[in-house]
């Protein structure tokens, strides 16, 4: 039990890491977005944050056992049959996002999705299913970290490898995100 609970405490710690680098990443890429990130209300940087959970891939797929017995979608699903849920693929999926190769934090400012849309961290109602508990937790955390990035500090990103692969889980840049010349504004 001590170490399951351990590791409940460091997996979310870690988890949120991943993200403020690709977070990160994100920014180094589209420094174009700087000086909206930089507005105190903070609206740009939800949007910015909510785009890095969409674009960058963390978890490409969860993985359950089926329970009771249905079908869906013209399959047949037998109890105790292993289903994924391919999570890149729903958030990469033209039918739900416009031009979803592109990062573009924009097109969370009116959106109007459902809980079933956008899984970075599950799919449905959490309280009535698994979705990560601690979703708003990493919201605020990856927001607050973007903030500093943005607004505390200055920085360069030195040649690295920033290349991520697709079949690791989780996935990370290969470099991580090294920052150096780091200075207080
Ligand atoms: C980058 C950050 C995180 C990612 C990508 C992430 C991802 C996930 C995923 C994919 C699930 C499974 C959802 C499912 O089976 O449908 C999950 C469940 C869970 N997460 Fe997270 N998580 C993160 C951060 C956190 C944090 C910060 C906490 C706690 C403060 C947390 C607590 C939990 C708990 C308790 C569950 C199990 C919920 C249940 O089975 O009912 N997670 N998370």
């Amino acid at each position: 039990m001590a170490t399951v609970e351990l590791i409940n405490l460091l997996r979310p710690i870690v988890a949120i890491a991943y993200y403020v680098a690709f977070s990160a990443l994100a920014l180094h890429k589209h420094p174009e977005y700087l000086e909206r990130l930089r507005q105190p209300d903070g609206r740009f940087r939800e949007m910015f944050v909510q785009e890095v959970r969409r674009f960058y891939p963390f978890a490409p797929f969860l993985g359950a056992r089926v329970r009771n017995e249905f079908d869906w979608g013209g399959n047949h699903f037998k109890k105790g049959k292993l289903v994924l849920l391919d999570v890149y693929g729903m958030l990469h999926d033209p039918r739900l996002w416009e031009k979803p190769e592109l990062f573009k934090p924009e097109r969370f400012a009116n959106w109007q999705g459902s809980p079933f849309d956008f899984i970075p961290q599950g799919g449905g109602e959490f309280e009535l299913g698994h979705r990560c508990a601690g979703e708003w937790i990493t919201i605020e955390v990856m927001k607050q970290a973007l903030g500093f990035l943005v607004n505390h500090i200055s920085y360069e990103v030195p040649p690295q490898n920033l290349y991520y692969k697709l079949d690791r889980m989780p996935t990370y840049p290969q470099s991580g995100v090294i920052i150096s010349n780091i200075r207080r504004i």
